[in-house]
């Protein structure tokens, strides 16, 4: 059996720190009181992954770039008529890896200006007015049960092709490769998940990484 390399390391790296930053930003605000701190360190956090993970989309390897996996309406119905199994995204995982990218960078751009009316305030909060702040607030609130969907049906369809389809997904997502008989592909491509590639990515991770430290933290003071 052959092993085809897929994601490469700053993908899976990304997917496995966003998905501890939404659980540490669900149990903070639970916890509440001081722990809001954290829950604004995971949501700019989340922030900083998302903008990293838009820029990979142009210029990451070859299954990590969006001109792989984001498909129009025809591609998304001829994979519905005919379900093949790719070897990066499908076009449907393709179309929810946009969905989850919009609706959680959207969370935490309404959490930079929300407020819980008791102590803590988002750091954008005081730049605009009471009413914009509690439009933001209760639209920040509603779409938490959007986020919640949305992961319930990622993990849904993880569990499905592990059980119906016979089909490993999340070893793909933690070692970066597939098994060739996985893959109704006649000649895959491996991903270039070389030290060119780790090395541009961690440039780029710097970059946002230090850009939010100094705004955030030192100028905002989150
Ligand atoms: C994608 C990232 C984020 C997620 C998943 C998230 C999730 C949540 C959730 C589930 C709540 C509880 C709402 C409720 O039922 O009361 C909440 C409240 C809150 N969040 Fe976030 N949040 C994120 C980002 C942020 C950021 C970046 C900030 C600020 C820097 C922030 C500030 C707040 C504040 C101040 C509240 C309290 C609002 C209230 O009590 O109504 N959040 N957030
Ligand atoms: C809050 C939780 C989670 C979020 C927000 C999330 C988000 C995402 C995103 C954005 C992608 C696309 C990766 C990319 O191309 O950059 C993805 C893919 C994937 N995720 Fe998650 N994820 C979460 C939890 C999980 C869990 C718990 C598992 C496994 C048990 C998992 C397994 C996978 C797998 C296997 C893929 C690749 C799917 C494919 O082959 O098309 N995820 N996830």
């Amino acid at each position: 059996m052959k092993k085809i390399r897929i994601w490469d390391l700053p993908t899976r790296l990304f997917h496995w720190a966003l998905a501890l930053c939404v659980l540490g930003s669900f149990i903070s605000v639970n916890v509440g009181g001081l722990y809001m701190q954290w829950h604004a360190y995971f949501g700019i956090a989340i922030l900083g992954l998302i903008l990293f993970r838009l820029i990979w989309g142009f210029v990451g390897t070859h299954y990590a770039k969006f001109s792989q996996f984001i498909k129009g309406p025809k591609a998304i119905k001829a994979y519905l008529q005919n379900p093949k199994n790719e070897a990066g995204h499908s076009p449907i995982a393709g179309l929810s890896v946009v969905v989850v990218l919009v609706f959680f960078g959207f969370q935490a751009i309404l959490g930079l200006f929300t407020t819980d009316e008791i102590a803590f305030d988002g750091p954008l909060a005081k730049y605009i007015s009471n009413e914009w702040v509690d439009i933001f607030s209760h639209l920040h609130q509603f779409n938490q049960f959007i986020l919640i969907g949305i992961v319930v049906l990622h993990v849904g369809a993880i569990i499905f092709y592990k059980y119906i389809k016979r089909i490993n997904l999340t070893q793909a997502m933690l070692t970066g490769d597939k098994d060739s008989q996985d893959m109704s592909v006649d000649e895959p491509i491996s991903a270039k998940d070389d030290g060119n590639h780790q090395i541009k990515a961690l440039v780029i991770f710097l970059m946002i990484a230090s850009a939010f430290y100094y705004i955030f933290i030192l100028r905002l003071g989150t």
